[in-house]
């Protein structure tokens, strides 16, 4: 995290502030300031830690007592249940969800989490907790980001008894909103080919769990959250509260409304199946959990979160690279890959202003299908004779870098790797091992395998000038045995697996600082905070029809960065709909994100070179304000016959208008299109990308005209696409 300021009421110490108050009656209160929020808790008077506030920043000056726990509703409902906890472990008379629940050897599950100190250091603010008897420590950690007000809290369990001890559940945080009871939850639902639909409903009395028990992220639902208070349906009106987990395996949001209309939300490694055995002396770090509020609407939660993304998580934050475009040959040739082919696709590429070509599937073993090779990482001489050094030269020559695809976690029972290492991929001894695309998950918490993995990548990476890795996986898990280890230790393979895939990822950075990684899983299925961190971006959907991809890409911006949002022009019509698109269409729904082009390029006609060309330099002057800049939803696809999105650059130069017409009906013009986040008193000139505005429209205006009179857009017919940058004068 960049740079955080921290403030309180007030000691100051070598120049910062630090977030400590005494309250009003002498116990301890926390604060926390950044961008337009407060986040404010205490220490209550049972030494619990108790949430306080948070939402639109406060006064400086102002003062807070000790928060006192709830008042008991009946014998039913005691007083801790009710209260808003911080974090909260799972003992005495508890009813929500618990952030820790543990069993000790001797059968006790009982733990009772008290205050025992604090730390303020420069970046961040640490409470311990112990429990009331017992040496289980939890330390919990919140660092707040200046710009954003988003904060990140995390907790540390240590278990300092002299025995092992079994976490039953471990979350990362409890984040609690003020008491109201017109709450909206915002989240999404999906699958493979349709990731990101978005989904609301009112949080009202009893529990709501979006989750993952797959092993990864998935994109049946998605580590994320926004509650909105029910006040207006603008996407840029309202106070809203969100979250997102930075974990890519197992996960689990929960969102109460407690019996008193408290709402709290917990979230964490997902307690199905879960009991993470703790020995003597270890420690256990939780994901972090990243929260955050604002008071403009749906829209600016997400322009708070693209901004700390791209500030703070993705990798080389705060100056993270602009995303090149890039050509991959997955649709086009499937697994028919051949040095010959690819370098014939090459040339178009790079004639097109391609900057990076990349190869997918099939480069690799004895790689037909899917049916065999995962698993045997040596280039297939049939179709590269003399390795892959013949292309990777001829793309350079043609002034693009070049990427690989990989699929690191898969083997297919059809490869000399499993035939080796049978024990190496999640199975219960006896039992079956189910395939899915043909392919086993291999167990990435061994060691051996762990090792094995980076050593193969590592010499990939060495041997070949390889600027970009498609890190795909193509299935979940199924039957997650883990019998090389201690029964009780078995468990473990659902934090250890992704621990070792971040430590691959990790390490391969630092070996190789110039490589850049895609994070891919049949799609958007790994698409997290916690990926982010080691990917710089990610791939969103197998589904690339342009129309369809308006869906999935406006929900996939809710949370995340259209930085990293990787959307490919292919041809048309697509599998998914069998839907005629043009090319012009296809071209302005892939450059809402980080533009690439999946086509089979062998079938273009000159013309479609020509518009691919013009596209593709005009996406050039556009990119940094699409990847960077405050992204405005003006009309959002799923309930309108249109959709409209609106990028304003950081610095305010340059605004970019996508308008897309799903199907005219009766002769109705296209609604009047009012822009946002603009000077009103500046002068801004607007010009075409494509299609045009109506007859009449002022080649330059205020934004105060561009924001109140707004732009009429000539688009008639279906499936019909117009662009326009505006440049201030
Ligand atoms: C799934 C990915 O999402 C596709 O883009 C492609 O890489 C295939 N896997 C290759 O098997």
């Amino acid at each position: 995290m960049k740079r955080l300021w921290f403030v309180a009421g007030m000691t100051v110490l070598a120049g910062l502030v630090l977030p400590v108050l005494r309250a009003q009656d002498g116990a301890k209160v926390f604060r926390l300031d950044g961008g337009d929020v407060s986040y404010v808790f205490g220490v209550n008077d049972h030494k619990e830690l108790q949430a306080m506030y948070w939402g639109h920043r406060l006064p400086g000056s102002q003062q807070f007592a000790t928060p006192r726990r709830g008042q008991e509703v009946a014998s039913f409902d005691g007083p801790v249940t009710v209260t808003p906890h911080e974090y909260i472990g799972w003992g005495g008379v508890l009813y929500v969800e618990p952030d820790l629940k543990v069993t000790f050897p001797d059968g006790n599950r009982d733990l009772v989490l008290e205050y025992v100190s604090s730390e303020v250091r420069p970046n961040e603010i640490s409470i311990r907790m112990k429990d009331i008897e017992r040496a289980v420590f939890v330390t919990l950690r919140y660092r707040m980001d200046s710009d954003t007000g988003v904060l990140a809290r995390e907790a540390v369990i240590e278990n300092r008894t002299n025995g092992p001890i079994k976490l039953e559940e471990v979350q990362s945080a409890t984040w609690n909103l003020p008491r109201g009871d017109r709450y909206r939850l915002h989240y999404v639902t999906g699958r493979w080919g349709s990731e990101n639909s978005l989904q609301m409903r009112p949080v009202s009395g009893g529990k709501t769990v979006l989750e993952s028990r797959r092993g990864t992220t998935g994109a049946q639902n998605n580590p994320w959250f926004m509650i909105d208070d029910g006040s207006s349906d603008d996407q840029d009106a309202g106070e809203v509260w969100f979250g997102a987990l930075g974990w890519s395996g197992s996960w689990q949001i929960a969102v109460e409304q407690t019996v008193v209309k408290d709402v709290r939300i917990t979230g964490g490694p997902n307690t199905f199946d879960f009991g993470y055995q703790l020995k003597a002396g270890e420690s256990f770090e939780t994901p972090w959990f990243y929260g955050g509020y604002s008071h403009r609407g749906l829209g600016g939660a997400s322009r708070l979160l693209h901004r700390f993304e791209v500030d703070n998580i993705v990798p080389h934050a705060p100056h993270p690279k602009i995303r090149p475009v890039l050509y991959n040959s997955w649709e086009a040739t499937t697994f028919d890959v051949t040095a010959v082919g690819q370098m014939a696709l090459a040339e178009k590429a790079a004639k097109m202003g391609v900057e990076r070509f990349v190869i997918d599937d099939g480069w690799f073993g004895q790689r037909k299908n899917d049916h065999a090779g995962l698993g045997d990482w040596y280039v297939n001489k049939q179709k590269f004779p003399d390795g892959l050094k013949p292309l990777i030269e001829k793309v350079h020559s043609l002034g693009m870098d070049f990427g690989i695809w990989v699929e690191p976690e898969m083997v297919n029972p059809n490869s000399d790797l499993y035939r080796n290492h049978p024990d190496w991929v999640l199975n219960f001894t006896g039992r079956p091992r189910t395939e899915g695309r043909n392919q086993l998950v291999l167990n990435m918490a061994r060691k051996d395998v762990h090792d094995y993995t980076l050593e193969w990548l590592d010499k990939l990476l060495d041997d070949n000038k390889i600027a970009f890795l498609k890190w795909d996986y193509n299935r979940n898990w199924s039957e997650p045995g883990w019998p090389a280890v201690p029964i009780d230790e078995q468990k473990n393979v659902y934090v250890d697996f992704i621990r070792n895939y971040y430590d691959i990822l990790e390490q391969l950075r630092k070996r190789h600082p110039d490589v850049e990684i895609e994070s891919c899983s049949g799609g958007g299925g790994r698409v997290d905070l916690g990926v982010l961190r080691l990917t710089d971006e990610v791939w969103t959907s197998d589904n690339t029809d342009a129309f369809d991809r308006l869906y999935i890409q406006n929900g996939f911006t809710y949370a995340y960065t259209p930085a990293v949002m990787m959307a490919w022009v292919t041809d048309s019509p697509t599998w998914v709909n069998h839907r005629p698109l043009s090319l012009e269409y296809r071209f302005l729904s892939s450059m809402q994100g980080s533009l690439g082009i999946g086509a089979n390029l062998n079938q273009w006609k000159d013309e479609d070179f020509a518009t691919a060309s013009h596209m593709i330099a005009a996406y050039k002057d556009i990119r940094e304000t699409v990847q960077r800049g405050q992204l405005y939803r003006l009309i959002q696809p799923e309930s309108n016959e249109q959709s409209v999105t609106e990028s304003v650059a950081r610095d305010g130069k340059q605004t970019v208008l996508f308008t897309f017409l799903h199907s005219s009906r009766e002769n109705y013009p296209f609604p009047t299109v009012r822009l946002r986040g603009l000077d009103e008193n500046a002068l801004y000139a607007i010009k075409p990308i494509a299609g045009k505005a109506v007859e009449g429209t002022p080649a330059s205006a205020t934004g105060g005209y561009w924001m109140y009179h707004g732009i009429d857009v000539a688009l008639k017919g279906d499936f019909q696409a117009a662009a326009f940058v505006l440049t201030r004068q």
